[in-house]
């Protein structure tokens, strides 16, 4: 059985391509798999807190030396930890602002890239410090952007700061097995838009479907 963690972090709601795209990829993900389990969460309505002096002098404290004022400060960050850790699938719908991430989604991930909790670190290993703790887990990335190109060979790739970025701070914790379907083309709009969705509906099937293969019954 698989556990879906589902993020938006759009704050458009019907209007949201990434929103409706996500929701359309865990509605075929269920329809094959009616036992999984979904977790959603909602950065774009309920955005998470960003980390503050507290939680920076809380979070690289060893745990046995950590006064009850620092384990207060991180206990959002532990509860976001705990969720994300319970989850085999990441389903993440994004937008595209201004060639990266939007501010809701990295506040969240400086909340669960935590050291000995999502990476660890190992001063001892010099020229290997840092160890991922987040192992044998999946990823799915919806991002939708308001013009095209941003993909591989594509006009606007240089400017691409979204792609690279997510790959790296979530293989950084061990989420390597990341899939990246786009959505571009929201300001065109009218036959380039519609093209830019259906291709992103044929690659959430390739995967739904494709998936269902692979896992155990
Ligand atoms: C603050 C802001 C910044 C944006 N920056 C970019 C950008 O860098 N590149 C781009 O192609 N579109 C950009 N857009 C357009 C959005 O990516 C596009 O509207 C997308 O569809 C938004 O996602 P959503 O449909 O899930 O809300 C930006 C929009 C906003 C509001």
């Amino acid at each position: 059985m698989t556990h879906i963690l589902h993020i938006d972090s759009s704050p458009r709601s019907a209007r949201s391509h990434s929103r409706r795209m996500s929701q359309e990829f865990v509605e075929r993900w269920k329809r094959v798999h009616p036992d999984d389990i979904v977790t959603y969460r909602d950065l774009g309505h309920d955005p998470v807190p960003h980390v503050d002096e507290p939680w920076i002098a809380a979070a690289y404290t060893a745990p046995e030396l950590r006064t009850p004022e620092l384990w207060e400060a991180i206990r959002m960050s532990d509860r976001l930890v705990d969720e994300f850790l319970a989850a085999d699938l990441y389903v993440i719908g994004t937008p595209m602002y201004n060639f990266s991430v939007p501010s809701t989604l990295k506040a969240y991930i400086d909340q669960i890239v935590r050291p000995g909790r999502t990476f660890a670190v190992d001063a001892e290993d010099v020229d290997n410090p840092y160890k991922p703790l987040v192992l044998g887990k999946r990823m799915v990335v919806i991002s939708a952007r308001g013009g095209g190109g941003f993909g591989p060979g594509g006009q606007y790739e240089k400017m691409n700061y979204q792609t690279p970025y997510l790959a790296a701070v979530f293989g950084f914790i061990g989420v390597t097995d990341v899939t990246f379907i786009d959505v571009e083309y929201d300001e065109a709009g009218g036959k380039t838009l519609e093209n830019a969705i259906a291709h992103a509906r044929h690659q959430i099937t390739q995967f739904t479907e494709g998936a269902s293969h692979a896992v155990a019954p």
